[in-house]
């Protein structure tokens, strides 16, 4: 059951160009299992036709306060059923009437009529976001705890470029999804290492490992949801997920340097595969078949920052490692426990089907350092993060 399954959302359409995309955000709002009950108002009807929103929304799309004599107050209606109410896209006008409480149509009825929380998702042109009024509106907004989806930079109507563009479907349904979710990590910072590390052995050669990063992404989207400031320091190309700050870096010297630079975090999760050797002497051009004989590439140990993360760490700080086995699970894994001196230890043993590197899912034992073990039989990564971030939290109070 994912976070939106059941929930009651309405949709709030009002009448700038990107309300086409708003269609998309409803279907994947109700894809996700979510009840969308759209509410255009008039500029809306202008862009998009209420029969596409009723086509794909869990109700009809709503349009007006009156004429229907079936619901003669539809707007406390749904803002009391609302579980959330997410505008989609939000023009100026309407950002102005939220600010004000000013009801002027069905939608700001049923924003007035709620105790719900409310997401709002600007999209207009540079000049109209840049206007002191807006931003002074939205301030007012944030402040009162709306949340605001941040328009991105790109392609706007007219084939203006610029700041001010509705942010991607995705990024909508994860603002949406941290709007449901318990903030108990609010206010804490989460450091996040992912992916295997590269270590040169020429300009374009590399000793690496099957790490894909999805563990450590698993555990920036869970940690942003639940309320943290996420860094992720990441060695592969995904893009980072919502809302986490990404630092890239190739090498464990590479990482170590990034991991060191952050001195505030609350919790280190450790998910990255960190090279143990690396050739001891990357050659500064390419190594050529005609140099002569393959080469033998000598390799030396690369420096365990985890060992150094576990002596330095600041008091009510929660550091968390990762133990990637394939024999002797527990007792490698509550070895490496104790010698780095970690709060929290999450052992995989990656011989075993769908376990591990390049895989969606994971089945890990969490162990901590005062031996309790929780085992976490198959399941997706996400719900992997979810399970070790409950533990951290705890640790945290
Ligand atoms: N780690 C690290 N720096 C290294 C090697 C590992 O910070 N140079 C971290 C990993 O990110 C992981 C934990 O240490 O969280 C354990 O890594 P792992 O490779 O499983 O264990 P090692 O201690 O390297 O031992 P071994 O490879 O012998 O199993």
């Amino acid at each position: 059951m994912g976070t939106l399954t059941g929930k009651r959302i309405v949709l709030g359409v009002t009448g700038g160009i990107a309300a086409y995309k708003a269609v998309e955000v409803c279907r994947r709002l109700v894809d996700a299992g979510a009840h969308v009950q759209p509410v255009m108002t008039d500029g809306a009807l202008e862009m998009v036709g209420a029969t596409t929103f009723s086509a794909l929304a869990s109700e009809p799309a709503r349009t007006s306060l009156f004429h229907d004599p079936k619901t003669p107050i539809p707007h406390t209606k749904m803002g009391q059923a609302a579980d959330l109410i997410l505008v989609c896209p939000a023009t100026a006008r309407i950002i102005s009437d939220m600010r004000t409480g000013r009801s002027a149509d069905l939608l700001m009825g049923t924003i007035l009529a709620t105790r719900a929380p409310v997401v709002v998702c600007p999209a207009m042109h540079t000049e109209m976001w840049d206007q002191p009024a807006v931003q002074e509106n939205i301030g007012v907004l944030e402040q009162r705890g709306v949340m605001i989806v941040p328009p991105e930079s790109g392609r706007l109507a007219g084939g203006d470029m610029g700041h001010g563009r509705l942010a991607d479907p995705a990024t909508v349904i994860a603002y949406v999804e941290r709007a449901l979710t318990q903030q108990d990590l609010a206010g804490r910072h989460v450091l996040i290492t992912a992916g295997g590390t590269r270590e040169p052995i020429d300009p374009v050669r590399v000793i690496s490992n099957r790490s894909t990063g999805k563990q450590g992404y698993a555990f920036a989207e869970e940690a942003w949801g639940r309320g943290a400031k996420v860094t992720l320091v990441t060695t592969v190309e995904t893009p980072e997920p919502v809302g986490a700050h990404r630092v890239d870096v190739q090498t464990a010297a590479d990482m170590q340097r990034a991991v060191e630079a952050v001195d505030d975090a609350d919790i280190i999760v450790m998910a990255a595969a960190v090279a143990d050797f690396r050739p001891a002497d990357p050659a500064d051009h390419k190594i050529k078949k005609t140099d002569g004989a393959a080469p033998h590439i000598a390799l030396e140990k690369t420096h365990d920052f985890l060992i150094d993360l576990g002596e330095k760490k600041p008091g009510g700080q929660v550091l968390i490692g990762f133990a990637a086995e394939t024999h002797d699970l527990l007792g490698n894994a509550q070895g490496k426990l104790e010698r780095k001196k970690l709060d929290i230890i999450v052992a995989n043993d990656v011989s075993q089907p769908g376990v591990g590197f390049a895989h969606e899912t994971n089945e890990v034992v969490i162990i901590q350092a005062d031996g309790s073990c929780q085992d976490v039989p198959l399941t997706d990564k996400r719900d992997v993060a979810r399970l070790v971030l409950d533990t951290a939290a705890n640790k945290l109070g």
